[in-house]
């Protein structure tokens, strides 16, 4: 692993590194390989567990962080993305974590840079974001022990959604039974190329269920005003205690990638519980999850 672009393309052997990387960090076995290395924070949308997770994660690691200043950085004169990663890593920046609204900007931004700084993923458009996908899935192993043939529902606006993408691509790899349920407006389009039953009705979806994972209904990515308004979602969609209680798995837990929309996909009640502490959870292994991606990635490479 050179950067961390996406799920779909990284290995399975390379996905259990990662995590095995941050047990380590989370026990405290492991001691930082990348200290004095400096990262860049660059996020052209808003965050609140990335951005800080990151900071936090790279702090932990005795790294270097610089909080790229999107609104206030020379690219308000015109100056490109190219230019603008080319002269960080002269200033001596090694790894560069992006979120922006559109979809492939790793990609992009890699095959015009010439100098080998390091790109990671912190969310791109409804591609992929693939550290929440490995937060989600350490998160997953420390609850359940194992996900292999578990059935797991995503319910909500998977259409939109880069976090589903990431999860359903890595859930596959490691052969969990992968459920979606959404309204037909919020569903993909391309539903052959994934290896996921669907469901319209919310209860069928989380009938036994092991892990229910509710994703944020992405109001600012609704383009169009064809879509219903958030009290017929709630109606048929919103996920409480008495859902879980009466159709899912006896220990399921309940997942949110964050922010969650309260009493739209999930009730408050449920988020103020004790099913709902998961979601707090899975936050903090962000913590230690981004160790191990920096540690990974930085680790054999030279100073500027
Ligand atoms: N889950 C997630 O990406 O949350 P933030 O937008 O707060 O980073």
């Amino acid at each position: 692993m050179k950067h961390l672009i996406d799920i779909q393309s990284i290995s399975k052997e390379d996905i259990l590194n990662i995590i095995n990387l941050a047990r380590e960090f989370k026990n405290g076995a492991k001691k930082s390989d990348v200290a004095q290395k400096t990262l860049a924070l660059m996020f052209y949308e808003n965050s609140t567990r990335t951005r800080c997770s990151f900071e936090i994660a790279a702090k932990k690691l005795q790294m270097n962080v610089i909080n790229f200043d999107t609104l206030h950085s020379s690219m308000s004169k015109g100056e490109s993305l190219k230019d603008t990663m080319e002269n960080l890593y002269f200033l001596g920046v090694n790894a560069v974590v992006i979120r922006h609204g559109y979809s492939g900007i790793i990609n992009n931004v890699l095959s015009q840079v010439k100098y080998p700084m390091i790109f990671i993923n912190g969310g791109d458009g409804t591609h992929e974001h693939p550290t929440q996908a490995l937060l989600d899935f350490y998160t997953m192993l420390e609850k359940t022990g194992g996900i292999e043939n578990k059935k797991v529902a995503i319910i909500g606006d998977v259409l939109h959604s880069r976090v589903a993408k990431s999860n359903i691509h890595l859930l596959s790899k490691f052969n969990a039974d992968i459920h979606l349920c959404a309204p037909a407006y919020l569903q993909f389009e391309n539903t052959e190329a994934f290896n996921v039953k669907y469901h319209s009705d919310i209860k069928s979806a989380v009938e036994g269920a092991n892990i229910v994972m509710a994703l944020r209904v992405q109001n600012e990515r609704h383009e169009t005003d064809g879509y219903p308004d958030s009290s017929e979602y709630k109606r048929l969609y919103e996920i409480d205690t008495d859902l879980l209680k009466r159709y899912a798995a006896k220990d399921v837990i309940l997942m949110h990638p964050g922010p969650a929309n309260r009493n739209i996909e999930v009730s408050s009640e449920i988020l103020d519980n004790k099913l709902g502490t998961t979601i707090l959870e899975q936050a903090q292994n962000g913590v230690y999850v981004r160790m191990a991606v920096l540690n990974t990635l930085l680790k054999e490479r030279k100073e500027v």
